[in-house]
């Protein structure tokens, strides 16, 4: 029968025993289904070693354990073993809970081997190659994910899914951002597709607008708005709530952040003190923001939480902040930027439309500019404001010496405090 597990033992003890088992499992009595199970006489018995994996995996999940659910992730991969005797309902079956669970567990390099045993079962089906694919991308193996998908194209050369996912390798990996413009666009031609999905647009109008093309980047960012990809085609977070007030600029006034501003613009020269005397930590920023010149960060908090030690180093800096707990906010973060002169920073969206951003500018303002959406300013040394960088924005560095301003993400005010403390963090 095609629905039967391989390997069923020939003697009824053994076969009475998992049966037991299977009652065990099914009224949750994990450990003596385990137990009943775990044997060598039914070492060679499919149904023994589903039961097994099975008990350890539901029990995982009761206790919330990491180690039962490593211990039965290798009892699915054993029970994979066996393979070419399942049906190929039973593998899928087992497959897909095994890929799931290693997902879950996050070691998404694992679950490559049953990826492979899915697509040599069924050839013919693209959608196992590219959820390899993405494993690959979770595991941070560009290189691999390429690999599949060179195959995937070769075989399915109009794969939305595949040219979409090769077009994003392209950009974000080789920075061949030519070559990664034809592969999204014709992922999206026509707007529709199993690739039709936000970070593709977003993607390739970033591309688009890193090659110079502006044109055709307004016209897919156009597109993303009215798809719902985006909030607007200004505004293209891809971490969004939708209600949230949406303005490039955001008059201090207008905000529940005055203290917070008055605070800092009184103690700006202690501040200033403290991020040029922690000038040796700063790092370089490594987006891939820069067009030209040099731009480096120190963080201070991350994620709403200090950065261990750090605070020490700037007490009156911290202590503002701490006063404000919408500046402990896990979608942002409070850091020191500094600016060389000659430095170009292209334009570019932040990821959440759940926070604004505080600048309190702190040196070398003079010649320096900042656009958001469609408002060019300067900072002033000495005063703050507030925008939302989840419009697109870029920075000119044009006069001399290096530009310090504290960057202080806060809640966005219409957020509920349960949304502030739910929200996960980015
Ligand atoms: C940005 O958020 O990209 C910039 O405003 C940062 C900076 O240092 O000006
Ligand atoms: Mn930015």
């Amino acid at each position: 029968i095609e629905d039967e597990w391989p390997g069923e033992p020939s003697e009824s003890y053994w076969r009475e025993q998992l049966n037991i088992a299977e009652d065990e499992l099914r009224r949750g009595d994990w450990d003596s289904c385990e137990q009943r199970v775990a044997v060598e006489a039914l070492a060679e018995s499919a149904r023994a070693r589903w039961l097994l994996a099975r008990s350890l995996d539901l029990a995982a999940e009761e206790k919330r354990d990491n180690r039962l659910l490593s211990r039965a992730i290798s009892a699915y991969l054993h029970l994979l073993k066996m393979n070419e005797r399942l049906s190929d309902k039973k593998l899928v079956e087992v497959a897909h809970r095994t890929i799931d669970r290693i997902q879950f567990r996050g070691i998404y390099l694992n679950a490559e081997p049953v990826y492979r045993l899915l697509i040599r079962r069924f050839p013919h089906n693209v959608d196992y190659r590219n959820n390899l694919t993405v494993s690959f991308l979770m595991a941070n193996r560009a290189d691999l994910a390429d690999e599949v998908l060179k195959d995937t194209l070769r075989l399915w050369p109009n794969d939305r899914v595949a040219l979409a996912h090769h077009g994003f390798v392209l950009k974000n990996h080789y920075n061949k951002l030519d070559e990664a413009v034809i592969y999204l666009k014709k992922a999206l031609d026509g707007d529709a597709g199993a690739a039709n999905e936000a970070r593709f647009y977003y993607h390739l109008g970033d591309a688009l607008l890193q090659l110079g093309r502006t044109d055709e980047a307004h016209e897919v960012h156009r597109r993303g708005a009215e798809l719902g990809h985006f909030l607007s085609p200004h505004q293209r977070s891809l971490y969004n709530v939708p209600r949230l007030r949406s303005r490039p600029w955001w008059p201090v006034e207008e905000t529940p952040y005055v203290k917070l501003a008055t605070t800092l613009e009184k103690s700006w020269r202690e501040i200033l003190k403290e991020g040029e005397a922690a000038r040796a930590l700063y790092e370089l920023e490594k987006e891939g923001l820069m067009e030209r010149g040099e731009w480096s960060q120190l963080d201070l908090f991350v994620q709403g939480r200090e950065v261990a030690g750090r605070c020490a180093r700037a007490p009156a800096t911290c202590a503002a902040v701490r006063a404000e707990p919408a500046a402990r906010c896990r979608r942002g973060q409070v850091k020191f930027s500094a600016m060389r002169a000659g430095t170009h920073v292209r334009a570019h969206v932040g990821p959440t439309n759940c926070r604004l951003r505080l600048h309190l500018a702190l040196s070398n303002t003079q010649g320096t500019y900042i656009r958001v959406h469609d408002e060019i300013r300067q900072w002033q040394v000495g005063k703050t404001f507030i925008f939302d960088d989840s419009f697109e924005h870029e920075v000119w560095h044009n006069g001399t010496g290096t530009r310090l301003v504290l960057i202080v993400d806060v809640w966005h005010p219409d957020l509920t405090a349960a949304e502030r403390r739910q929200l996960p963090a980015i």
